[in-house]
């Protein structure tokens, strides 16, 4: 149904297309850097579309209704969704940052969509700009942001409507070179599998200043998630009665 008013109602899909976003401005120090200086280059950089399967949706795709977006959690586009796999970590900056500090990232739009937000990191060799960074079962999990509940009130979302998230970089982290992933799991449409939405970006950094922590527990990214877990595959809508909370998919914090 969504499909065909899609075709029909080319503006109504156009403007839930506008509602989507990218990250494509990394900040530290307080200063919001250049678009893509910091973080790759994502292949929805023109749709704005959450990943999806499409490998680089053109602006012609942007009608595509958010339902035939199925985002593939076990997809290699999943870990930073580069516009090229191959070539994007080369062509982009390394930000200088203090264990310690606090960084961000700005969105290019107002993130509307109801969600639960993470930021993981790995260290990354031979270095932050290179595409073997993070292949490996090295992320750990540095912040969260999850929705709120009460059995009065269902699910809260306190980060909707925003358009930048802050965090801290672990005091304890070794300094050297890593990446550092944003995620919003959009839960919207998330009632069947697949259809939770990620928003994502790395950002490439080289730490300084850090200590001498062991962050952990880590993960592979794709490999962290199957999509079935309850705080993907959920109906925020329609809770069942037993709900007691939500549950964040993915390891704990690594605060250091
Ligand atoms: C942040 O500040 C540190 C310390 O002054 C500096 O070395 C680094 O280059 C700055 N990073 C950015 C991205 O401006
Ligand atoms: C992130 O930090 C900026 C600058 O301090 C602040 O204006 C903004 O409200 C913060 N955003 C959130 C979601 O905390
Ligand atoms: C809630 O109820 C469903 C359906 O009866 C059941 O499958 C599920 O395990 C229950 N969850 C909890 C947290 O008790």
């Amino acid at each position: 149904m969504k499909t065909l008013l899609c075709s029909v109602l080319l503006a109504t899909c156009l403007r839930a297309a506008l509602a989507h976003y990218t990250f494509p401005n990394f900040i530290a120090n307080g200063t919001v850097t250049t678009d893509w200086e910091y973080v790759r280059i994502t292949a929805n950089h023109y749709s704005n579309g959450p990943v999806s399967r499409l490998p680089h949706p053109s602006p012609a795709a942007t009608h595509r209704s958010a339902r035939t977006q199925l985002t593939d959690v076990t997809d290699p586009e999943f870990r930073c969704y580069e516009l090229d796999l191959v070539n994007t970590a080369g062509a982009t900056g390394t930000a200088t940052v203090l264990a310690g500090s606090t960084v961000g990232f700005m969105a290019d739009n107002t993130m509307g969509h109801p969600g639960y937000f993470d930021a993981y990191m790995t260290a990354a060799a031979p270095a932050a700009d290179s595409e073997a960074a993070g292949t490996g079962s090295t992320w750990f999990k540095v912040w969260e942001w999850a929705p709120r509940w009460t059995a009065a009130t269902g699910l809260i979302f306190d980060s909707e409507n925003i358009n930048q998230v802050n965090f801290t970089i672990p005091k304890n982290l070794p300094s050297g070179q890593y990446l550092i992933r944003l995620e919003q799991i959009a839960l919207h449409v998330a009632e069947t599998y697949q259809g939770a939405q990620f928003y994502i970006g790395c950002a490439q950094v080289n730490v300084v200043g850090g200590g001498s922590g062991t962050p952990g527990p880590t993960v592979a990214i794709p490999g962290v998630y199957t999509g079935y877990e309850p705080g993907i595959l959920i109906n925020i809508y329609d809770l069942p009665s037993n709900y007691t909370g939500y549950q964040a998919p993915g390891p704990a914090v690594w605060s250091g």
